[in-house]
């Protein structure tokens, strides 16, 4: 991101950075924590870069020194507590506070504000779940092998590649059988079929 471009900047924390910071740290470190924890607020700008008990948690451009990062690293502290932001969430902070940790929050949010906020974020976030995506109508990606596969195939192999795996060698005649015949013990006739037909296919047998 460009240290000096404002306007980019102002897209970055708003779509990156806010978003985060409210849903996963004003419980503990805002205006509208039951108990503000470690001393520390991260809901304006100036209580962010004073920090809490232990210092600054953000010192604009310098990653190397902000608590913030560390303790989302879980390097000393594990913030959030018990859980861990994805790798492009921690990747997302560090590059806030790279180019400067711009921040427009002047002033602390109200406790109704922050619960808007805290809504606003949480909508966003959840506007992203495949679930609520609007329907299309989309062409199974071109695979150069595997002229076996079918269309549903061809989507998993292609995400599959994504993430470097491959499909498993097809199946022999007698594996489905063992696949339906467990499927059937343990599940019921029902299940049991469709399991094992789920299988045959990701196993990419053709007959
Ligand atoms: C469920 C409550 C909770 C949440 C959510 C939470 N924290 Fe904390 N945080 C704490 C507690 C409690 C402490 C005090 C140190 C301790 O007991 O581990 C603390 C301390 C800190 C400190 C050190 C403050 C100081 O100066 O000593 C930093 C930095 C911090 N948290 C960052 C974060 C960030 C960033 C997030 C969000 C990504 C976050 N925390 C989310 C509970 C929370």
């Amino acid at each position: 991101m460009a240290k000096g471009d404002t306007a980019e900047q102002q897209e970055f924390f708003e779509k990156r950075v806010r978003p985060l910071l409210v849903r996963h740290c004003y419980e503990c470190h805002s205006g509208a924590s039951n108990e503000v924890k470690g001393g520390l607020r991260l809901d304006s700008r100036q209580a962010a870069q004073q920090g809490g008990d232990s210092g600054p948690a953000v010192v604009p451009g310098k990653a190397a020194e902000s608590l913030l990062l560390s303790a989302v690293r879980h390097e000393g502290l594990e913030m959030p507590p018990g859980r861990k932001l994805s790798e492009p969430e921690i990747q997302s902070l560090t590059e806030w506070i790279e180019s400067g940790a711009f921040d427009p929050r002047d002033h602390p949010p109200e406790a109704g504000e922050v619960a808007s906020e805290t809504f606003e974020a949480l909508y966003q976030d959840r506007r992203q779940w495949w679930s609520l995506q609007p329907i299309k109508s989309s062409e199974p990606p071109l695979l150069d092998s595997s002229p076996l596969l079918n269309s549903i195939d061809r989507f998993i192999v292609a995400k599959l590649r994504e993430k470097h795996l491959e499909l498993a060698p097809p199946a022999d005649a007698v594996s489905p059988r063992l696949l339906c015949g467990h499927g059937v013990a343990s599940d019921g006739i029902a299940t049991g079929a469709v399991l094992g037909r789920s299988r045959f296919r990701i196993l990419g047998a053709s007959d």
